[in-house]
């Protein structure tokens, strides 16, 4: 009998790209792990929009993404002004004509120290920007995606700090667990209409937040490092490519997950 392999040309060879026609919207997307995303989106088929306050940072990763044939456009938007993001939600549904997809990655750090000694305007502002903002990005989205591409998906940027005790940063972690706990409930209350809502939750991450943490408490990437399975921090692409795959088809059957992209460090 021959064995030999036969060509099956109703196969394709290659796949589609991974958010291919998708419209997506991307918060704190002028650096970090949210430019990360904005370009592995374009490239994965995604016309992408770009939010954050600086704009020279949006409008150079904007060029990037054209440059390397992407399509993308990038709009100011402050997290703690409700108007500014309803704003750029409709600026990307006057651009592009829909909206399908949106991660609320942007977001804010205060400094590190224990739990009483948090100054009461930076808990403040911890809420506005890191919880206030992404409900106000998730509220919005939900009706922008229900208005136009009816069915959708949106993942929100926590972090390995949410789920265990954060002596350091307790106001950022204690925001970060509210943010698992919206996702959790928009998963269900927008489930039946075919809106997935998931999170994700990061590891040390080798951007401005995690090094500007370095920098008044040296040493600190390094330490946890030491304690991470994988021995060492995400380059911010990675953690991109878990947002990429929850904000696809082939994430179909995930809805209401937080999941961690951490290298080990919280198992
Ligand atoms: N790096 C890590 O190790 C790590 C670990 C776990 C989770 N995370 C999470 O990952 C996400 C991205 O963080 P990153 O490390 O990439 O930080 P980053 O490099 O500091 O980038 C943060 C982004 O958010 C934007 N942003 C901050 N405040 C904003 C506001 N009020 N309105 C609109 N945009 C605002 C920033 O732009 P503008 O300042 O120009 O507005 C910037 O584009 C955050 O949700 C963070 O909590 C990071």
């Amino acid at each position: 009998m021959d064995n030999t392999p036969t060509a099956d040309t109703s196969i394709p060879t290659a796949s589609p790209a991974l958010l291919a026609g998708k419209v997506a919207f991307i918060t704190g997307a002028g650096r970090g792990i949210g430019a990360a995303a904005a370009r592995l989106f374009a490239r994965e088929g995604a016309r992408v929009m770009l939010a954050a306050r600086t704009e020279d940072q949006l409008e150079s990763v904007t060029q990037d993404i054209r440059a390397a044939g992407g399509t993308a456009d990038h709009v100011v938007c402050d997290l703690a002004d409700a108007d500014s993001v309803r704003a750029a939600v409709d600026r990307t549904v006057s651009r592009y004509g829909r909206l399908d997809i949106a991660f609320n990655n942007g977001a804010t750090g205060i400094p590190p120290g224990p739990m009483d000694q948090v100054r009461e305007a930076d808990l403040d502002r911890i809420y506005e920007v890191n919880f206030k903002g992404t409900w106000l990005a998730m509220a919005a989205e939900v009706a922008a995606i229900r208005a136009t591409a009816g069915t959708g998906a949106i993942v929100n940027n926590s972090s390995v700090g949410s789920h265990r005790g954060n002596p350091e940063l307790p106001a950022y972690g204690a925001m970060k667990r509210a943010v698992n706990s919206l996702t959790e409930s928009a998963a269900v209350t927008y489930g039946p209409e075919g809106i997935r809502v998931n999170a994700i939750a990061p590891g040390t991450t080798l951007t401005e937040m995690m090094r500007g943490w370095d920098d008044v408490n040296p040493g600190i990437i390094e330490r946890i490092n030491a304690g991470t399975p994988l021995r060492r921090a995400a380059d911010p692409g990675e953690i991109a490519q878990a947002a990429a795959w929850l904000l696809s088809d082939r994430s179909s059957y995930v809805t209401g997950a937080v999941l961690k992209v951490d290298g080990g460090l919280g198992a």
